[in-house]
């Protein structure tokens, strides 16, 4: 169990997809371009469904064009290389502007050229406890993995940081410090499930964009979890099996607020919330954890 000494190694001391150092170099001195669009998130936290939903905002609607292709493909993963269907940097390099770049990387790990070229960047956090429990199936379904045990198990290394793109804590934390940069917009998941009209408006100001009703209308219509779950350029079903497997749990889960309630038992959630204070004090980011 989290034997991670196979396929795992680190970067700044963050646990890391070994095939993904292997090509780092490529990252680190990635050429962004100013109308790059950065979306960022701790793994797990929606970056599929923002992902979505700015490609639609900027094919203006055109549902049918976004169906075309994958997801990954559409908003290629930067530093994501398994050597099989995806090589972020590559995909990227080979893609005309204006591009919209996924990434986990934490702000201090964000190749520079992104500063450098004053870059809009949009980061995404989700309630630690339900990205806990969406990241522990994640590590059930994607092949590449260790076994990760019992789900109070998964917690433990979730709190120590020994999960790939390390610490939630510290992660939520480098960015939350950049949320007075006029060009990083900060987001959150449990927003967007409650008022996701209030979020879609959000965002395309923050783009410089006026969406009309209708436009408005198809994104929330097209992004809702239903419709996500059921298309095969949004739901994963397009990786090949052999390094995801949807036959144990779908990539499109649940999504919900508090599934958490669902997997955390008393204790272990006493045990969380302990953690949680210390490792978030004297920070003003205030993630509600209960809900
Ligand atoms: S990844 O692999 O880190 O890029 O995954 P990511 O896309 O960040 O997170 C996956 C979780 O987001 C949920 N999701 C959604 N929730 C609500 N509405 C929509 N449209 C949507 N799309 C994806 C997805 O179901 C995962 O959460 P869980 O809790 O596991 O269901």
């Amino acid at each position: 169990k989290f034997d991670y000494s196979e396929n795992f190694g680190r970067i700044n001391g963050i646990l890391m997809y070994k095939l993904f150092l292997k090509y780092w170099n490529n990252v680190e001195k990635f050429e962004a371009r100013p109308d790059d669009l950065v979306v960022v998130t701790y793994p797990k936290s929606g970056t599929t469904w923002v992902s979505e939903i700015l490609d639609l905002i900027y094919k203006e609607g055109d549902v049918e064009k976004c169906r075309k292709d994958a997801i990954f493909n559409r908003v290629p993963f930067l530093e994501c290389n398994n050597e099989i269907n995806m090589n972020g940097v590559k995909q990227l390099e080979d893609m005309n502007s204006p591009r919209i770049v996924k990434t986990h990387l934490p702000a201090d790990l964000l190749p520079a050229s992104f500063w450098d070229n004053n870059c809009k960047i949009i980061y995404l956090m989700r309630n630690a406890k339900d990205v806990a429990v969406s990241y522990y199936y994640f590590f059930k379904i994607v092949t590449i993995h260790p076994d990760p045990g019992s789900f109070p198990e998964f917690v433990e290394k979730f709190m120590e940081g020994e999960v790939p793109y390390g610490s939630w804590y510290n992660h939520t934390q480098t960015w939350w410090e950049k949320r007075k940069n006029p060009r990083v917009l900060i987001l959150f998941y449990e927003d967007l499930k409650m008022d996701i009209r209030k979020e879609v408006i959000k965002i395309a100001q923050f783009l410089g964009k006026k969406l009309s009703e209708d436009l408005l209308d198809t994104i929330i219509k097209h992004t809702s979890f239903q419709e996500m779950k059921n298309n095969p350029s949004t739901n994963y079903t397009l990786v090949p099996s052999e390094i995801m497997n949807q036959e144990i749990v779908p990539f499109l889960r649940k999504g919900d607020i508090g599934d958490w309630k669902n997997h955390f038992t008393v204790a272990l959630n006493e045990k969380f919330d302990v953690h949680y204070e210390q490792q978030m004090k004297g920070s003003t980011l205030k993630l509600r954890t209960e809900i």
